[in-house]
């Protein structure tokens, strides 16, 4: 198929890439290179990927990238809670109007495969299924939520919310719970946790690339649905992934009694429904942790984020 990345240089486009190209899809990444091109340069010699430089707020921009291709994968976005909290109003631009910019360019023919989140659930009491209601929490579950319902609304949508993704790629996130809290046991050998019992849920950054494969080959099926990514395994309080990380490197946790972790997330997912169409994560906690502290023994990184 020939599928179109928006935000393609990102974290997830960057490991997504060298999947889609070796399942034999034709890739085009449509980027504005928020983080620099380096991250990209190994891709430019295979023949079945091309990279046009452009912004998904820009009409011009998207109509040339969107024209010819089966599939859209739409990663291009403000993310997170620091980054959208820095520039709210950029944030909104590109995560609410690049959307729309974006579906008002493409037909009912061309399927979009939506990088949602599960920011979109807030703070949860009961196991979050599909159909639990909506309550995002900070800007960046707000305008994801507002663009998730605009795709399915206005296009062939399957939409994604993906669990906290951790592990490496070619544009590194440090700003990911479990990519920040690695990065400060082998940097600094502590740190410092507000709010430990709170529940995340996690994936290994490649099972997402999966997901998008998956639906790529299940357009049928999966159109015009919700599906949440992840794992019931890998549902984690904040102190368990801790503890995972000191079984790795040798580290001082202090959790912290007074403070908040601005990050308001709490919340349990079930991951059936996409299980029904064989779907598992395969990298579990464990080795990502173990991959991280690898990569970040011998590379320097900046960290303007963070999450402790
Ligand atoms: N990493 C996660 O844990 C996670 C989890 C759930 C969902 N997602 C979603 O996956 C997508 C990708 O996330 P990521 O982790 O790769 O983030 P990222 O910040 O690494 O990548 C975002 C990409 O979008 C590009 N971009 C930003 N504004 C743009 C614009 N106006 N026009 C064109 N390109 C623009 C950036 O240059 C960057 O390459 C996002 O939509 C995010 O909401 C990520």
């Amino acid at each position: 198929m020939k599928v179109l990345v928006t935000g393609g240089a990102g974290y997830v486009g960057t490991s997504l890439i060298p999947q889609l190209l070796a399942a034999g899809h034709r890739v085009r990444v449509l980027d504005n290179l928020t983080f620099g091109g380096d991250q990209l340069l190994s891709f430019f010699a295979h023949p079945r990927f091309e990279f046009i430089k452009g912004d998904v707020r820009s009409r011009d921009d998207v109509r040339g990238a969107v024209r010819g291709q089966d599939a859209i994968i739409h990663l291009a976005a403000i993310v997170g809670y620091p980054a959208c909290r820095k520039d709210p109003l950029l944030a909104e631009d590109v995560n609410v109007n690049g959307t729309r910019t974006l579906a008002a360019a493409i037909s009912r023919e061309q399927l979009v495969l939506f990088g949602s989140t599960g920011s979109n659930y807030g703070a949860v009491e009961e196991v979050c299924t599909e159909e639990t209601p909506l309550n995002p929490l900070s800007l960046y579950g707000q305008t994801k939520t507002i663009a998730e319902k605009h795709l399915l609304e206005n296009c062939s949508t399957v939409a994604f919310r993906f669990a906290t993704a951790f592990g490496l790629s070619p544009r590194l996130r440090l700003d990911l719970l479990v990519n920040d809290f690695t990065y400060k046991a082998v940097t600094q050998q502590y740190l410092v946790v507000y709010e430990a019992h709170f529940m995340r849920t996690f994936i290994h950054v490649r099972d997402m690339g999966r997901a998008f494969l998956l639906a790529l080959d299940n357009a049928e099926r999966m159109r015009g649905q919700v599906y949440n990514i992840g794992s019931e395994d890998m549902n984690y309080s904040k102190r368990d992934v801790c503890e995972l990380i000191q079984k790795q490197v040798r580290c001082y946790v202090h959790y912290a009694e007074i403070g908040e972790d601005a990050d308001k997330r709490n919340y349990v997912v079930s991951y059936e429904k996409i299980r029904r169409f064989g779907y598992r994560t395969t990298i579990t906690l464990d080795e990502g942790v173990a991959e991280l502290v690898r990569g970040f023994q011998v590379v320097g990184f900046k960290a303007p984020y963070s999450n402790a």
